[in-house]
């Protein structure tokens, strides 16, 4: 087996082969908390975007479940608000009425993120007490746990900056709290996938160097998406409403003179961040479309080249929104679709990453099968080929660790059959069973419009039955601008 597995340059062992593994409700778990992580990040834009952001001044993580429910209780909530700068400095004269409306928003943006917690940490609990995920693979998932208290201290440290002095939050922790939940979204699924897809060993040359690139564009992506957040953050999506043009020119001239020191205006520029997010889009566009055509390239990498694909085709879409967001001055509903189009393209890099990256030995990923049994398939080897995958969920399964207690779907348990798709078609080979935010914005001079506004089912037959063959296929001054030179605006300081 080792010797078969060294034939495709494998960095799987025995080592591997020996992992504890996990069952597929963790994995649907992880890809719900995904999801749900997902879902926050564009609930949390509409809290943004709706201005109900500050309406809650304060953190109650047990008593803040309850809303008001008196006349009374009500009062005193208006009256914390009234405190606030926000009141005073953009809502002052605000009714009651009006402010339960912003109160609720915020209300149920907090509710959610306790049930996210709660789907994350009850089952949590529950698995690693019952050893559904092996302690020794713990480390990931208390992870997991971990990064999901920071992210909820990073919302209330964000909020916290929007409560003293000035009416709005902080655009450089607006972003952090964005990245975080990007992290933790992008671990949720790496390791999801990881249970999902067999990846087979990786193999030296050309894929290195696309994997490398996969990796090189996630990057920038990343960046895009913090330039995204630092615009959201700051505002900026405001200082100018024309595309291409910004205030009538390309580049606008003096970006990078706007504030002292230089390099501060590339974080804190309403221009400049603008400027910079309108363009690395297109930047991302062009790797994501060579990531594609080199995939494209190999045979073997097709569920990478769909994945790369897909990305093309977000970006794409992408710029089209960011485009129109521009042009129509930020409105709620396209803004929204951008930043939930924006954590769209972010999965699909990971998903792409993830069919591009080798596992490292032990790393997780589960083993591919035995190949020293399999019918030889591309690349003249019995083993698979790095790239290929099966999806663990569909296959039926006689594992010889039936009988050892391991439940029914136990993702240890590899596929007899490998599964692959040759050249012209598709075909299946039978396996043995193996174990297996200015100035900030509204603080700028010129008075132009940002400163008025001040934001099968897996089937194992119980393991009884025999193996069906199956075949699957692999994963499978312009006009219109409201603004003018003068008006680049710098930040605040
Ligand atoms: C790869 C392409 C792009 C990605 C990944 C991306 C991502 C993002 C993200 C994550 C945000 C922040 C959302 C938030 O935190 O609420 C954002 C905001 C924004 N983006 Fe993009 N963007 C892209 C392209 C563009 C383009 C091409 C433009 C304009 C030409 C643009 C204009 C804007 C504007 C104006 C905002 C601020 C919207 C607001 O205040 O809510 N984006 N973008």
């Amino acid at each position: 087996m080792k010797d078969s597995i060294a034939l495709s340059g494998a960095p799987y062992t025995a080592r591997a082969a020996a992992q504890p593994q996990t069952r597929p409700i963790v994995t649907t778990w992880l890809y719900t908390v995904a999801v749900m992580v997902a879902l926050m990040v564009v609930v949390g834009g509409y809290v943004r975007l709706s201005r109900s952001g500050l309406s809650i001044v304060e953190w109650n993580a047990i008593t803040g479940v309850v809303p008001p429910l008196t006349a009374q209780a009500w009062q005193e909530e208006f009256a914390k608000y009234q405190q606030s700068p926000e009141y005073q400095k953009v809502n002052a004269g605000m009714s009651l009425d009006e402010y339960k409306s912003i109160f609720y928003v915020e209300y149920v943006h907090r509710l959610i993120a306790r049930l996210v917690g709660l789907v994350l940490a009850l089952p949590l609990a529950y698995f690693l007490l019952r050893g559904f995920i092996p302690w020794r693979q713990s480390g990931v998932y208390i992870g997991i746990g971990a990064l999901f208290l920071f992210q909820a201290f990073m919302g209330w440290f964000m909020v916290a900056s929007g409560l003293v002095d000035r009416p709005s939050v902080s655009h450089y922790r607006l972003t952090a709290h964005l990245l975080t939940a990007l992290a933790l979204l992008a671990l949720c699924l790496w390791t999801a996938l990881n249970h999902t897809y067999r990846i087979t060993p990786a193999q030296p040359g050309v894929r290195v160097r696309l994997a490398s690139l996969g990796l090189v564009l996630t990057a920038v992506v990343l960046l895009q998406i913090t330039y995204g957040g630092l615009t959201a953050g700051l505002k900026a999506g405001h200082v100018s409403n024309t595309w291409p043009l910004m205030f009538g020119y390309l580049v606008p001239p003096g970006l990078l003179a706007l504030i002292e020191p230089w390099w501060r205006n590339l974080v804190d520029s309403l221009a400049t961040v603008q400027f910079i997010h309108r363009w690395l889009a297109f930047v991302v566009l062009t790797l994501a479309y060579v990531v594609y055509r080199r995939a494209a390239g190999d045979d073997s990498l097709r569920s990478a080249r769909t994945g790369a694909a897909t990305l093309v085709a977000i970006v794409s879409v992408q710029i089209l929104l960011g485009i129109s967001v521009v042009l129509f001055d930020v409105t709620l509903p396209l803004a929204l679709l951008h930043q939930a189009t924006a954590i769209t393209l972010f999965a699909a890099a990971i998903f792409l990453n993830h069919r591009l990256i080798p596992a490292p030995p032990g790393g997780g990923r589960a083993p591919p099968s035995t190949p020293a049994l399999s019918s030889p398939g591309e690349g003249g080897t019995a083993s698979p080929r790095y790239g290929e995958e099966t999806s663990l969920s569909s296959t039926p399964d006689p594992s010889p660790l039936r009988g050892t207690g391991r439940g029914r779907g136990d993702e240890s348990l590899s596929s007899p059959l490998r599964v692959r798709r040759g050249e012209g078609g598709t075909r299946a080979s039978p396996q043995p069973p193996t174990p297996f935010s200015s100035p900030r914005y509204g603080e700028e001079k010129g008075g132009d419009r940002a400163a008025s506004r001040g934001f099968s089912s897996r089937r194992r037959g119980k393991g009884h039955q025999p193996p069906t063959p199956r075949t699957e296929r692999e994963g499978g001054a312009a006009p219109g601008d409201r603004t003018s030179v003068k008006g680049i605006s710098p930040c605040r300081r």
